[in-house]
């Protein structure tokens, strides 16, 4: 049995007043869950999240980091800064990085060996464009983006790696894929696992959906086989909706 992990990706949003604000919100509405909760703020904000989150059970991740351990690489920031605030979980491989940043499967993969040899959990973002899926190469895609960003990784390490699969087409645009698209797409990634770590490690990868996930929305994705938790952007922002979401998520 796989608990769900829901995660809130803040994106470029909010100053220290206002993380203070939505972590307060959040630490006051939340009750009694099976699921890991999990929040990636600015980082900024990290900081005093990590404070503000001591003994609460909501844990904490960044956005972003890059692969070398300290060095000449202006406005980045490496895994051992983000363990000292606090952080246990590092989204890789956004869809914004990989489009907006020009981030490549090959670069993501030297990240997420960062990653774990710092001991800090990846999620690994996969997911196809629009123009991707008319074409009818969701599939391969995903699975090149899998097969690149997971090479060298040893089955051990792949058992406590967070695969988040975004359709870009879904993120922010209020399209959600329905439950039956995303539960073809994250069978087909656990088929991968599967493949290429045998079916036992396969069935302990979390495998997340993200992608337009509200409360409405959230039962219905998060009650089909293979998705096992979700990677929350607009939604995360209030924390209505967040909680709404975390209650959402049963085993
Ligand atoms: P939205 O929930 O705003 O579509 O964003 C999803 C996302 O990109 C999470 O990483």
């Amino acid at each position: 049995m796989r608990n769900k992990v829901i995660a809130g990706n803040w994106k470029m949003n909010y100053s220290i007043e206002e993380s203070v604000k939505l972590i307060s919100e959040l630490k006051q509405g939340l009750t009694e869950t099976d699921a890991k909760v999990i929040i990636c703020p600015p980082f900024t904000s990290l900081e005093t999240a990590n404070a503000l989150l001591k003994g609460s059970k909501i844990e904490l991740g960044a956005q972003n980091m890059h692969n070398e351990t300290s060095g000449a690489f202006t406005g980045d920031i490496s895994a051992s800064m983000l363990k000292s605030v606090g952080c246990k979980y590092v989204i890789l491989g956004h869809s914004e990085r990989r489009a907006i940043f020009g981030e490549s499967n090959e670069f993501i993969n030297k990240k997420v060996h960062k990653a774990l040899s710092e001991n800090l959990v990846p999620i690994l973002c996969v997911g196809e464009s629009l123009e991707e899926r008319e074409k009818n190469i969701t599939k391969d895609v995903v699975k090149n983006q899998l097969v690149v960003g997971l090479d060298s990784v040893s089955a051990e390490q792949a058992e406590g790696i967070i695969i988040a699969y975004e359709p870009v087409w879904a993120i922010g645009t209020g399209k959600t894929a329905s439950p039956a698209q995303a539960q073809e797409v994250h069978e087909f990634i656990r088929s991968l696992i599967s493949e290429k770590y045998g079916q036992e490690t396969a069935e302990k990868v979390i495998i997340q959906y993200g992608g337009s996930v509200k409360p409405d929305n959230a039962s219905e994705l998060l009650s089909q086989k293979d998705i096992d938790g979700a990677l929350v952007g607009g939604a995360c922002l209030k924390a209505d909706s967040f909680l709404g979401i975390i209650k959402a998520a049963k085993n």
